[in-house]
């Protein structure tokens, strides 16, 4: 076990070592993972660790978020590298709980957060918000933290999550987290691994589509249709195969937004690159990551 970081598979157990903490005054934050850690989950631990005094990251791969056929059984699983770079960050525990622990026999409650959920990737994705909003659910209630952190690089999960939160009443303060990027601009992902050497060149092409389209979208008699026309064209250009949507939306409903276009805006696309589904999405206009 790396130095100053406990892991823990049993619920009871961690419920103990969160309930001690409070008992004791201390904050807890949460950083929810399915592993394959990468500097972008390192950025949440940061930043809860920050904004709390204790941090307890899980690692879970949740199979109801994967639709049949997509790479569940491919995700990359390294518990123990996961913990040394969890504790490097500045984490105190990692929650691992086995498969039965979080959905044992018998289990049939879904939790579904509605609209907000239904388009971007949602459509391409059946099913996905639902096995996310109900793992989210389900690991809030087993560690009980005061506040969790998740990552603005899956901006519409951040949404449906902080939607949970409100509806829910969990009594969980949600934040989100600037996407952490590569030098030329890719958004680290843990699908980032899935890149041969000549689509990993081609893949900064997502995030360079999105920045022109923020910058166009706000541009005076914009076209929207058009700039967006343009960033899918682009993004093919660059080599990916497919691309699943571009799209500019409204931040807080995840709606197409009504021109004039202004802060209150998204710029998202999702896009196949080999056997990497990517996804990204800047501020509109474009600002910091
Ligand atoms: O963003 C992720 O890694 C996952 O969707 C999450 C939030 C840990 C739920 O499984």
């Amino acid at each position: 076990m790396p130095p100053g970081l406990e892991i823990l598979h049993a619920t009871e157990d961690v419920r103990r070592r969160v309930a001690g903490w409070r008992a004791d005054g201390l904050s807890v934050g949460l950083v929810p993972t399915m592993g394959a850690i990468h500097d972008g989950h390192l950025a949440l631990v940061r930043e809860a660790a920050a904004g709390s005094d204790r941090v307890v990251a899980s690692l879970f791969v949740n199979p109801k978020q994967f639709a049949p056929g997509e790479d569940f059984s491919a995700y990359p699983r390294d518990e123990v590298g996961d913990a040394a770079l969890i504790a490097s960050a500045g984490g105190d525990l990692l929650f691992a709980p086995p498969g039965e622990t979080v959905y044992p026999e018998g289990f049939s409650t879904a939790v579904s957060v509605g609209a907000l959920s239904e388009g971007l990737c949602g459509a391409f994705r059946p099913g996905h918000f639902e096995g996310v909003a109900t793992v989210v659910a389900k690991l809030l209630n087993m560690v009980r933290p005061d506040a969790a952190w998740f990552g603005e690089k899956d901006f519409q999960q951040l949404q449906v999550i902080r939607r949970l939160a409100r509806d829910l009443d969990l009594g969980v303060a949600v934040h989100g987290v600037p996407t952490v990027r590569e030098a030329d601009g890719l958004a680290l992902s843990s699908r980032n691994a899935y890149l041969s050497a000549e689509e990993r060149e081609a893949a900064p092409a997502l995030h360079r589509a999105l920045v022109a389209l923020a910058e166009r979208a706000v541009a005076p008699g914009a076209d929207l249709a058009r700039a967006i026309g343009e960033a899918e064209r682009s993004i093919l250009a660059a080599g990916f195969q497919r691309v699943d949507y571009v799209a500019v939306v409204d931040r807080e409903t995840l709606r197409p937004a009504d021109p004039p276009i202004g802060e209150e805006a998204r710029a998202l696309a999702a896009a196949w690159l080999g056997k990497a589904r990517l996804i990204d999405n800047v501020a509109v206009p474009p600002r910091g990551p």
